[in-house]
């Protein structure tokens, strides 16, 4: 669906808009385990400011391709969020369960600002409405694999965005 280069370049250019609106501020990534990791690693390489980054996992998904809607914190995260300008930084946004959950749970820990990033958007499954602050691609209701994307733990490491055909 999207090539290494396509990728590649959308996340400079997310880089480059993060680092002007973060002038003069530190800002502090929260990656989505798994799959945000590796568009995380892109995004913080390209920010010219300082940042910091922190980690946490949530389930929200089984060995499945739908949402089950039930989130659960797996690993929260090392630092206080209190009067931190907090990216999220995720893989995609599909019913937006997992988004909208974490935001509200990151929201009373007190940051000075919450902003969410993520490298893809499907807009059309959309069940929970989430502001995007930052999105790499709007992408049609396919499932996808690669750069951080599995299907059952696999293809994460593809360096682009591939669709997988479900029968
Ligand atoms: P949401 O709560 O439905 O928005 O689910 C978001 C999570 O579902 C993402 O962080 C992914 O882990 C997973 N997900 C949604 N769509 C896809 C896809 O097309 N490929 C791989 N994982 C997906
Ligand atoms: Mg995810």
């Amino acid at each position: 669906m999207l090539t290494e280069k396509e990728v590649d370049a959308r996340i400079q250019a997310i880089g480059e808009q993060i680092s002007r609106d973060y002038a003069g501020k530190q800002p502090h990534l929260v990656c989505v385990l798994k799959g945000g990791s590796f568009f995380m690693c892109e995004l913080a390489k390209r920010i010219t400011v300082p940042v910091s980054l922190d980690f946490m996992s949530v389930s929200s998904y089984g060995g499945n391709t739908r949402s089950s809607g039930v989130v659960k914190i797996v690993k929260d995260l090392d630092e206080p969020l209190k009067d931190k300008d907090v990216i999220i930084v995720e893989d995609i946004v599909d019913s937006g369960r997992t988004l909208s959950y974490l935001i509200e749970l990151l929201q009373q820990r007190g940051p000075r600002s919450i902003a969410l990033c993520t490298l893809l958007d499907k807009p059309e499954r959309r069940v929970v409405e989430v502001n995007v602050d930052y999105t790499g691609f709007e992408i049609p209701d396919k499932f996808v694999v690669g750069y951080g994307l599995d299907y059952q733990q696999r293809y994460r490491n593809l360096p682009y965005i591939g669709v997988v055909e479900l029968d």
